[in-house]
């Protein structure tokens, strides 16, 4: 198979910001407590955090976590988990059916990610919340001193105020499943007032109205339209959320899903641009698809797990290496959407649907997504150009005719590299490159991500069943998720 990619040097989508390549942590089964945070692992540090997860999370490189749900943040007030640990109480967690000790709080997360090296996206709960209990956190964690609640951040140890940019107005309020669902009218209406109310607490914050949880809900587009009418110049970015499976086990039509992902986003952005024109606004909203990964392996097991404990083994979807190639062409997918989506994060990541896996008291390793996921992180920082691709298509069932090859390229300095998938199951493709006014390209490395077995998983005795070698810089062997680093003359 013939695949011709031309990319030119003045023809650009924009600069692809590193918050594209973030990840989600919420109190969810064992994300916190058995994943990044456990006391008597023999590799906890002085606060109990684990540094293999650490280590692993800064290999991935995530440099912004949203943080602390999802929908356990629609039941979450925040003071519970802040102050003496003694004096924290327990409580029924009403999202995912467990015993939340609080033992890890709003403090504990924000030194964690310090040592991750990441940012706190911080998630607000507008469910059982209110707008001001919203503000309050605000003060908590961004104001300097003087205050009684930025005064109890400092007693409780962190003089500095914490400089939370990003924050996420609620999770998820169009699902029925959500604690405190919402209408969209009543949703836009406390987005706009808890943004006011945000915004004055900390005037340089920048905010996330919730948009669908997926494009197949059946409020989908009326919802962000109502949204964004109540609250269009109080937000700044209207998130996106979405989860893909191979339910039908049938792989061609799955590595076909990221023509979904491609979709939703545009279908937002008209969205977003049709109500800034009826506002006659000079905004543009920005997007944040805060949600996204494969998620289907552990709906079954999850039916069987113990209510009311404390972090039970929910979500842990142990992921095949036909999923690794999927968070491929999602990834891709993002990075052709940059001068749109400004934030990106993989949910989630450590132990519920994610890239590192633990056990708890035991090992910590990379699942097959990890790959492309560090791979992308690591080399597409710079400006994404608009490619054309040449190359075969197939019938991809729902998704229709599906090009065998999803593919970006990314510029910085006088470095250039290509991203591709070659989701075809039988023909290898040759990689035809026309770097146009880039003058001579000189190949650095070309990784690949390859297995015979498109169910093959890494496991804690075999971490590295799937893991990258290196390919012969110009074939896209079948089912292969390529990285191509070239040096430019
Ligand atoms: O990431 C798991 C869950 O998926 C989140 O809690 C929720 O926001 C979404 O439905």
């Amino acid at each position: 198979m013939k695949i011709k990619l031309i990319a030119d040097k003045d023809y650009t989508i924009g600069e692809v910001s590193p918050r594209l390549f973030g990840s989600f942590i919420e109190h969810l089964g064992r994300a916190v407590y058995g994943g990044v945070y456990e006391p008597g692992h023999p590799t906890a540090d002085d606060q109990g955090f684990r540094q293999d997860v650490l280590a692993l999370v800064k290999e991935l490189g995530v440099p912004i976590v949203r943080y602390p749900g999802g929908n356990f943040v629609s039941g979450y007030h925040w003071q519970d988990g802040t102050g003496p640990r003694s004096l924290r109480p327990r409580r029924q967690e009403l999202a995912w059916n467990s015993i939340e000790t609080n033992e890890v709080g709003i403090d504990e997360f924000q030194e964690w990610a310090r040592r991750a090296g990441s940012e706190v996206m911080m998630a607000v709960n507008l469910g059982t919340g209110t707008a001001m209990e919203a503000r309050d956190l605000v003060e908590y964690c961004n104001f300097p001193g003087g205050t009684a609640l930025s005064d109890m951040r400092r007693a409780n140890g962190f003089e500095k105020p914490f400089g939370i940019r990003t924050w996420c107005l609620g999770n998820e309020m169009d699902g029925p499943w959500q604690m405190g669902h919402r209408t969209a009218e009543e949703y836009g209406r406390i987005a706009c007032e808890a943004a006011k109310l945000m915004k004055s607490a900390d005037p340089e914050i920048e905010l996330i109205a919730c948009g669908s949880s997926s494009s197949s809900m059946p409020t989908f587009g009326e919802w962000e339209t109502t949204v964004l009418k109540n609250c269009y110049e109080q937000v700044d970015y209207l998130s996106l959320h979405s989860y893909y499976g191979n339910r039908s086990d049938n792989s061609a039509e799955f590595l076909a899903c990221s023509k979904d992902m491609d979709q939703f986003i545009t279908d937002v952005s008209a969205i977003c641009d049709a109500v800034k024109a009826t506002r006659h606004s000079q905004k543009t909203m920005y997007l944040s698809f805060d949600e996204w990964n494969v998620w289907f392996h552990s709906n079954e097991q999850d039916k069987k797990v113990e209510k009311w404990t404390v972090a039970p083994p929910l979500l842990e979807d142990i992921y095949t290496f036909e999923d690794a190639l999927v968070a491929g062409c999602l990834l891709i997918t993002l990075l052709k959407h940059c001068d749109r989506v400004k934030i990106a994060c993989l949910a989630q990541l450590v132990n519920v649907i994610a890239p590192i896996m633990t056990e708890t008291g035991g090992r910590a390793w990379a699942q097959t997504i990890f790959h492309p996921f560090r791979d992308a992180s690591r080399f597409a920082r710079g400006t994404a150009l608009n490619c054309r691709l040449d190359c075969p298509t197939y019938d991809g069932g729902v998704y229709g005719e599906t090009p065998c090859v999803e593919a970006a390229a990314v510029v910085s300095g006088d470095e250039l590299t290509v991203l591709a998938v070659n989701r075809s199951l039988t023909e290898d493709g040759e990689l035809d490159l026309d770097l146009r006014g880039f003058g001579t390209p000189e190949l650095m490395e070309h990784r690949q991500l390859w297995h015979a077995d498109l169910k093959a998983v890494n496991t804690a005795e075999k971490p590295e069943n799937v893991a990258p070698s290196a390919g012969d810089g110009r074939t896209l062997r079948r089912h292969s998720w390529n990285v191509l680093r070239y040096k430019l003359k």
